[in-house]
């Protein structure tokens, strides 16, 4: 009772205050949105998906389950398909999660700084860009000698700073190998951002009893590349994907480019749309976006040249996915690609029980642009010298079969710390596996 008489007190108060989300955007974009299923089987569902995602009304292919695939369409093109609905209203989802932040936000903003980063108050929700990058700084004071944060590593379309942070030992400094993480490429995928702190968070906690992973390895980190698109996506448009920029006025007057369409690799070579409305728009030249341009700068001009393993952090569907994404050809080392990522999918299971698939991406779908496969582009791979890359796209929780349509990317704040738990596990495995098998 006192909870509900607290709870009933906080809404109370809230009610008074000035909100602090969806101030933006006074329209409700996503009134009369449905998710449809359709049922299909086997190759058929990514002959669905891959078609789907160009169809003007199709505002996003959500997740290719088991037998089906979740489709989330606008009003009108809901009006004409006879399919089984998922989710009725795709706005009410947004405005119930939309009511359930403001509430925790409030109280967090009244939380001194201790009581913020208090790991049992940090990881039981989301945060915004200015506490993440403040959240990573206080982590840099607490363990000088092992974390390095950087305030930017360039500046986002509309002028925030993208941080990174490195984190390693003191011992062998020089000459240890480096393993990159990146994450927050999609605005929507909450869960790749807080699983990363998390990560972060258990290596150093562990550091003091088992020291071999930095003391072997060095960790460079992007923890959120789209700083424009995930601040939208808090106080605009919970759903959006792409950054926020304006390439060029269309008739839709849309915006935003797909990150992970848009890098210098096999660019518009599939997978990807030229049309600026699209959600999976490649951009107007490839590596055009200042995302981008800021990690492969930073990547190609700090010292980067031991690099034996490269991970980007998405959502949703529960996938470790291998290279390449662009072409049926096997990528370098298929073999110990595949045991890599089947021994993350096999460890996760152990962990939580959750099953991930492991399968390489064009057998997911086609896509070109992608981050994982520009770490095998001709031009990195010429720069770093002669060692295997062990290189994947992760899509983290819910599966495809559990999430109820749009809500996969609104996973439930309850869900942070168990996610995390099986990637910081699965992760420790796979540098392992990597740092014996150069
Ligand atoms: N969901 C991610 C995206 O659309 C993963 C892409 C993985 N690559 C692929 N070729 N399927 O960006
Ligand atoms: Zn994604």
């Amino acid at each position: 009772f006192l909870c509900l008489a607290l709870n009933v007190l906080g809404l109370q108060l809230s009610q008074q205050q000035q909100p602090l989300l969806q101030v933006q955007d006074e329209s409700r974009p996503y009134d009369g949105h449905k998710v449809l299923r359709v049922k299909a089987h086997g190759k058929a569902r990514h002959q669905i998906a891959n078609t789907l995602a160009n169809v003007a009304g199709v505002v996003s292919v959500l997740a290719v389950g088991s037998n089906h695939v979740d489709i989330h369409v606008d009003s009108f093109f809901a009006s004409f398909l006879p399919s089984h609905v998922v989710v009725d209203n795709v706005q009410h989802v947004v405005d119930a999660e939309m009511e359930r932040l403001e509430a925790a936000q409030h109280s967090f903003s009244k939380m001194s700084d201790d009581e913020k980063y208090a790991p049992e108050n940090w990881f039981s929700d989301y945060h915004r860009y200015d506490d993440i990058v403040a959240w990573y700084k206080q982590l840099a004071e607490k363990h000088p000698d092992l974390v390095t944060f950087i305030p930017s590593i360039g500046k986002s379309a509309l002028n925030k700073d993208i941080i990174a942070i490195k984190v390693s030992s003191n011992v062998n400094k020089d000459t240890k190998s480096q393993f990159w993480y990146h994450t927050g490429d999609h605005a929507r995928e909450w869960v790749g951002p807080s699983t990363v702190q998390y990560f972060v968070h258990s290596v150093l906690q562990d550091h003091a009893t088992n020291p071999a992973l930095l003391d072997n390895a060095e960790l460079i980190i992007v923890p959120l590349m789209n700083v424009d698109g995930y601040e939208y996506s808090w106080a605009g448009n919970r759903l959006w994907r792409k950054n926020r920029r304006v390439v060029k006025r269309d008739f839709f007057g849309s915006v935003g480019v797909d990150l992970n369409r848009n890098w210098p690799a096999h660019w518009g070579e599939g997978g990807s749309s030229n049309q600026p409305f699209s959600d999976v728009y490649m951009g107007p030249a490839a590596g055009s976006e200042p995302e981008v341009k800021a990690l492969i700068n930073f990547f190609m001009n700090d010292n980067h040249t031991r690099l034996i393993g490269a991970i980007d952090l998405h959502a949703f569907s529960q996938l470790v996915l291998r290279p390449y994404g662009w072409t049926e050809d096997p990528a370098p080392d298929e073999k110990l690609l595949k045991k890599a990522g089947d021994d993350i999918r096999d460890t996760i299971k152990k962990v939580s029980g959750k099953k991930y698939v492991s399968e390489r991406e064009i057998d997911l779908y086609a896509a070109s642009g992608t981050a994982s496969d520009w770490f095998y582009d001709d031009d990195v791979q010429e720069w770093l010298p002669d060692r295997r890359l062990y290189a994947y796209t992760i899509e983290l929780r819910p599966s495809a079969d559990e999430a109820n349509g749009a809500q996969g990317f609104i996973l439930p704040p309850a869900q942070i710390i168990p996610t995390g738990q099986e990637i910081y596990e699965a992760l420790k495995g796979y540098m392992a596996f990597a740092l014996k098998n150069p």
